[in-house]
């Protein structure tokens, strides 16, 4: 196992599956998803083209935010399984070449976590100080409120302690106190716990929140960036080839900060490129994304952005303008039961209005443009949602496998599954399942498994450096993306419409294009603009080989 953890920068060229494991296959029967169904199903994730799994949390919880509420660090959920099973599921992961990371949730834990139990007994308690206290509710009034939906203060009254304590995010989830070292250490030990088990890494929940001083907003702290690097230091030292990979929803010059000089995070989620996509789209106008790409500050060598287009949260929309959110708000969230605190609660393809030729151009924007993609369970099929679930459950519904009971994840009867599965019209899963779409030769997931083959066979896509290329239209967007002497030109049609494009290649004059499918066809890049005519919602992949 040690020599497998041990690939160097194996995370620059991963594409990521993201497993809600409770919503992707049961194999107890008890209505519930778990990693004995997940290890069943390693073969169809293997066959997508993914190089590591992303699980969201599987620790004991009582639920109240899906696992993100932990109340152990050292066990599994039994609903979930046990820890054979999950050293089971590393080990059959590892022996097909995928990886497998795990969600830390560190900010804070579920109020029923035994530290909070014996905080709660008071000063005289030995984890009394895991805690943030205080006789008042009013310290720290710059920092906002994040589930502002359900939250209206960032302290909450316990009867037993008599005191306040801090929550950053539900308020069943105080935030542990990193000013207490001995709350530091034990961290590090979870992490030392999971990472002896063969774990290949972690997505560190909510980072910015470790630490509160007044007079900040108490995120991006540089106490909290302190605790990043020695993190990062228990990995290299103990660990090398292991990965953190940061959640961290912040504004660019923030959110680079997680990287540190190459000795924090070796990954970080790219929040501001995720909802430019979907502006860019929106508007048919390449500005939102090319500006977005050309003023993210560059990151350390051996350092990558995780690029995604959805995940388990409402889609965020913190990281835009006030009239961008506004837009974005009144053109993808048209029924108020959509949005979420700041976010609209929705899966990719009903954002989309489940047109696959907009499908295929977002992921084909994401699969080309530098980071490594993570796609979350479901939307390789064009999954829908159930916005009358409460909370972000409508985009956590069980996997829809075939068309049998239960899609096809759980034998249990229907009314003990965990969350309904998906029967309207439009998402059904007699119609959206992974058995028909396996069965045409034409559907979303033949399509992106193909797509993930082509992006897998050129390092271009994970390792080469981005120019955007100028076009005669702002509805396309084309860029190059160079390495070690290989590049691929990448163009796309962000229009409904056709539309014909002059490209500024003359750098490349003397070059043809080849497109990826092996297409010789296309004329030669003279030393004048490129001509070229993209039908709606179109992408062309080329690589520039000599003529
Ligand atoms: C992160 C998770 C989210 C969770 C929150 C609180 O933002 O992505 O699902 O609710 O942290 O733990």
């Amino acid at each position: 196992m040690a020599e497998f953890n041990g690939g160097g920068h194996w995370h620059l060229d991963a594409v990521f599956y993201q497993v809600y494991v409770r919503g992707f296959k049961d194999s107890s029967r008890d209505g519930n998803g778990d990693l004995r169904g997940l290890i069943e199903k390693l073969d169809y994730i293997e066959s997508l083209g993914v190089s590591c799994l992303w699980l969201m949390p599987i620790f004991p919880s009582p639920l109240r935010d899906d696992g993100y509420d932990v109340s152990d660090f050292l066990e599994i959920d039994p609903s979930i399984g046990s820890l054979a099973d999950f050293q089971q599921l590393t080990e059959a992961a590892h022996q097909r070449d995928l990886r497998v990371i795990t969600d830390l949730v560190i900010s804070h834990t579920s109020d029923q976590h035994h530290w909070f139990q014996k905080a709660r007994q008071g000063p005289d308690s030995p984890f009394f100080s895991y805690y943030v206290w205080s006789d008042s509710d009013d310290r720290y009034q710059e920092a906002q409120v994040i589930f502002s939906d359900t939250e209206h203060s960032n302290w909450a009254w316990d009867h037993q302690a008599k005191r306040y304590y801090w929550h950053r995010f539900f308020s069943h989830q105080p935030d542990l106190n990193y000013d207490h070292l001995p709350v530091q250490e034990a961290i590090l030990d979870v992490m030392r716990f999971w990472l002896d088990l063969g774990i290949d890494g972690f997505r560190v929940d909510a980072v910015p929140y470790l630490f509160e001083r007044e007079g900040t907003n108490c995120e991006n702290l540089p106490e909290t960036h302190a605790f990043c690097r020695r993190m990062r230091r228990l990995i290299d030292g103990e660990y090398p080839g292991r990965i953190l990979l940061a959640e961290a929803n912040q504004w660019p010059d923030d959110l680079v900060a997680y990287f540190g000089a190459g000795d924090e995070f070796h990954m970080a989620f790219n929040f501001p490129l995720m909802p430019r996509l979907f502006l860019a789209l929106r508007r048919e106008d390449n500005r939102p994304l090319i500006d977005c790409i050309e003023t993210l500050p560059a990151i350390p060598a051996d350092c990558q952005w995780a690029t995604f287009l959805r995940n388990h949260d409402e889609l965020t929309l913190e990281m835009v303008t006030d009239a961008d959110r506004d837009y974005l708000t009144s053109e993808y969230a048209r029924d108020p039961r959509m949005m979420l605190n700041v976010g609209i609660r929705r899966r990719l393809a009903p954002l989309l209005d489940h047109d696959r030729r907009r499908i295929e151009l977002l992921y084909s924007l994401l699969l080309s443009l530098p980071g490594a993609p993570v796609i979350y369970y479901g939307d390789e099929i064009g999954m829908g949602d159930n916005i009358y679930l409460g909370d972000r459950n409508g985009v956590r519904t069980p996997m829809q496998w075939s068309d049998d009971r239960n899609a096809g994840f759980s034998s249990a009867d229907p009314s003990r599954l965990y969350k309904p599965v998906l029967t309207d019209p439009l998402d059904n899963y007699q119609t959206v399942n992974v058995a028909a779409q396996l069965r045409s030769p034409a559907s979303l997931l033949h399509w992106l498994r193909h797509q993930l083959r082509l992006r897998s066979s050129q390092p271009v896509f994970s390792r080469g450096e981005i120019r955007f290329v100028q076009v005669s239209c702002r509805s396309i967007v084309a860029f190059t993306r160079s390495h070690r002497g290989t590049t691929a030109l990448l163009v796309h049609n962000l229009a409904a419409t056709v539309q014909p494009v002059h490209l500024e290649l003359e750098a490349y004059a003397g070059l043809r294009p080849v497109h990826f499918s092996g297409n010789h066809g296309f004329p030669q890049i003279q030393a004048a603009p490129y001509f070229l005519n993209l039908a709606p919602y179109e992408s062309l992949w080329f690589l520039l080989e000599p003529a």
